[in-house]
């Protein structure tokens, strides 16, 4: 089974075949909402709303690991995580799809790790490739198969939001080396990893980073879900295709 986590602008999954709901409860508290069941070309998949059903959670408020954790029980072979992001390398236009292959994190203040007790042995994870390959790869093969431009590699800045950032932590994250930037990413990666799931990211660039492009002096919010709108019938075709793709 395939696991989807569907961010900013796809709180539901409309090519899913549903079968059931289910609520999942974890030792870590509520996950974002059930979990969505069914079919797309008949192969099963699992869908989650990261930002709850009715887009009310925010991204400093959303229980990563509870999400985690519960995705972990249903033993999936792929965690694939939709995400919307601000676009700041020059290619990274509203519109388009990238697959991240890695982060730097600026979220605090979060949940940020299944290895908190004082009891247990210390434990560290490898993250110095966040993404998991295999998962990558399937979503670029499938973009490809689906005829949908993907721009493979950049690095993800994961800020703390809820608030936009200013143009000149744009120009900081750019020359920390951050090629797009969003809420999400973290800690849901490395909790993923720290499952030993199989995680990586579908990024949407929803808008140019705050002070880039057209936005100068300031991003247009209502105009960043016409773009997500847009954008997700390009995902919904990756997605299509990814599932006949997985197990080539
Ligand atoms: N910044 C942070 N997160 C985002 C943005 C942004 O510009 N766009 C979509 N998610």
């Amino acid at each position: 089974m395939l696991a989807i986590i569907g961010g900013s602008g796809m709180a539901q999954l409309s090519c899913l075949e549903i079968s059931h709901r289910q609520i999942i409860r974890t030792p870590y508290g509520e996950p974002s909402g059930p979990f969505t069941f069914g079919k797309i070309n008949r192969h099963e998949i699992v869908f989650l709303a990261r930002h709850g059903h009715g887009h009310t959670i925010p991204p400093h408020l959303v229980n990563y690991r509870a999400n985690i954790w519960a995705l972990k029980t249903l033993k999936p072979a792929h965690i694939i995580a939709v995400a919307a992001v601000g676009g700041i390398r020059d290619d990274l236009k509203p519109g388009s799809l990238v697959v991240p292959d890695q982060i730097i994190d600026y979220t605090y203040g979060r949940d940020f790790t299944f290895f908190e007790n004082r009891d247990e042995p210390v434990t560290h994870i490898d993250f110095t490739r966040p993404y998991n390959a295999e998962t990558r790869t399937l979503i670029l093969k499938a973009a490809r198969r689906a005829g949908e431009a993907i721009i493979d590699s950049g690095v993800y800045a994961a800020t703390q939001g809820p608030r936009l950032e200013t143009a000149a932590e744009i120009n900081r994250l750019e020359r920390d080396g951050a090629d797009m930037v969003g809420m999400t990413g973290m800690p849901e990666a490395a909790l993923a990893r720290e499952q030993g799931l199989r995680y990586a990211t579908l990024a949407v660039v929803a808008n140019y980073a705050a002070g880039r492009g057209t936005n100068i002096d300031g991003i247009p919010l209502k105009a960043i879900f016409a773009i997500l709108d847009e954008a997700m019938t390009h995902v919904r075709n990756i997605l299509e295709h990814l599932v006949n793709c997985y197990g080539d």
